[in-house]
């Protein structure tokens, strides 16, 4: 059974000695100053526990490290002159977006940083002497680093906001230029300071979308089925919850995981998954090992599931493990959801070229993740949660092909597709989560580590964390 499920959200952000220790950092590519001069030091501080309480960096001196100054009632040509003095305090480091405090309102509305769109900009955009384009800049997102965070941050999700847009639309192929342009600003050594990059980039309706994201965010809703109903009329959750006959099992699931599954996965929560995936997979097969892959494998610190890859040294093994491990895990009551797929591996599968999903044995889950004892305890007397669903996925792979699955599974999205169009045209040969294939020789390229594809396709080797394309 289930422990009895207690909710309390904090509400308004601490007051003075009221709690110890800010929060974790949420955005580490964020880092905030608010300018003072007509802020006031005790709206300031406010705004400080305000941010903080919501897991934002605000930093208390003015830095190269700040990415964003945020300013109230103050003209562009004010904060014009206040960057350059300083500029010239700091000469030659980077210089952050100047924001009007609606930007930072906003931002702590939504609970995380808001693209800063041109009504929130104080200074006036120059157009750049020296384009950023002129770094050299290799073509394929895999022929280059893409630290997790970076200088660009702002304009990066901008243009995935339109790639997402794009894909809404079922526009392939701008959902992919967009997401390649947001990934060569990642990869950019300084920040891009006009914005006349973005001009002529076409507008998209902003509230259909915004309702879309709504729906695609229940856990088992894609694209297309948003679109029917949104078509259909449907604007809300409530609505959809009145119309339980729309919904398959699964997407009943994410509905009423709604909350939970919305809400980030943080690194500690993965790290306990592990742990407790690591124990009932060992408990079915000694000797087999579980790894964290995905997002929180190149340095997220979070994401929306937890991706586990499953195997054993000894190939044959992992054979009919799944079943098994998940039935060890619905024992110790952790599974709230779950669909199975079994492997599909075989050579005909290997051979075709353009699959998108693997053959692997995997398992589709929601799983219950009890909550640390230690934070039951918020603010006096409001209880925290006792556990939280995760969306996780486990993923069994032959000894023979794990290399092949961690570099598949590792991610980012746009990485892996770049690096299979990279093998494709520059090397003529064929990448998946199974293999690497040379359809000319009609054989199979054998490796032991992610190493060994990397210097097989004649790549510089990226560690996980330079993989955040
Ligand atoms: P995720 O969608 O989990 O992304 O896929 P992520 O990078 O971990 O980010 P979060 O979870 O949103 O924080 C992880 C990797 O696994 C691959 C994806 O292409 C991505 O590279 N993947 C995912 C597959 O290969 N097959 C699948 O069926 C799903
Ligand atoms: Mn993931």
């Amino acid at each position: 059974m289930l422990p009895k499920r207690r909710r309390v959200r904090a509400e308004s952000p601490p007051r003075a000695g009221a709690s110890s220790a800010p929060p974790p950092v949420r955005f580490p590519g964020v880092a905030i100053y608010l300018a003072e001069p007509r802020m006031g030091r005790s709206r300031r501080a406010f705004l400080t526990r305000l941010a903080q309480s919501k897991g934002f960096r605000i930093l208390d001196t003015y830095s190269s490290e700040v990415t964003h100054v945020v300013m109230e009632q103050t003209s562009a040509e004010e904060a014009i002159c206040w960057q350059k003095n300083m500029d010239a305090l700091l000469p030659g480091s980077p210089q952050p977006v100047l924001l009007d405090i609606s930007w930072f309102t906003e931002s702590m509305a939504a609970g995380q940083p808001v693209p800063a769109e041109v009504r929130h900009h104080l200074e006036v955009p120059e157009p750049r002497k020296e384009p950023p384009s002129s770094v050299t800049m290799p073509t394929y997102a895999c022929q280059r680093p893409t630290p997790l965070t970076h200088h660009n941050t702002t304009l990066s999700e901008a243009l995935e906001t339109l790639a997402e847009a794009a894909g809404f639309e079922g526009n392939e192929g701008r959902l992919l230029s967009f997401s390649r342009a947001a990934s060569v600003l990642k990869s950019l050594p300084c920040p891009v300071t006009s914005l006349s990059q973005l001009q002529g980039l076409p507008l998209f309706g902003e509230h259909s979308s915004r309702v879309i994201q709504l729906f695609t965010q229940v856990f088992g809703v894609g694209v297309k089925t948003a679109n029917r109903w949104y078509q259909e009329g449907l604007r809300t959750l409530d609505e959809l919850r009145e119309q339980p006959q729309r919904l398959t099992h699964q997407q009943k699931a994410g509905l009423q995981y709604y909350e939970d599954l919305s809400t980030p996965v943080g690194r500690a929560d993965a790290e306990a998954l592990q742990q407790l995936v690591a124990a009932a997979v060992r408990q079915t097969l000694p000797g087999a090992t579980v790894t964290l892959t995905g997002g929180f494998r190149r340095g997220k610190l979070e994401g929306h599931d937890v991706d586990f890859l499953i195997t054993h040294p000894e190939e044959g093994q992992e054979v009919g493990l799944l079943p098994r491990v998940m039935s060890q895990l619905q024992r110790q009551g952790l599974v709230l959801y779950h669909q199975y797929h079994r492997s599909h591996l075989d050579s005909a599968h290997l051979l075709r070229q353009n699959y998108t999903m693997d053959a692997f044995e995997r398992s589709f889950c929601i799983l219950c993740l009890p909550q640390p004892p230690h934070a039951a305890l918020v603010g006096g007397l409001q209880p925290c949660p006792a556990w939280r669903a995760v969306r996780v996925d486990l993923v069994v792979t032959p000894s023979s092909q794990f290399p092949f699955a961690l570099l598949g599974w590792t991610g980012s999205q746009l990485f892996e597709r770049e690096l299979r169009r990279f093998s494709r045209q520059e090397k003529g040969l064929w990448l998946n989560s199974h293999g690497l294939f040379d359809p000319e020789r009609k054989t199979f390229f054998h490796a032991t580590s992610e190493e060994d594809i990397f210097r097989l396709l004649g790549l510089k080797y990226l560690p996980p964390e330079q993989r955040n394309a």
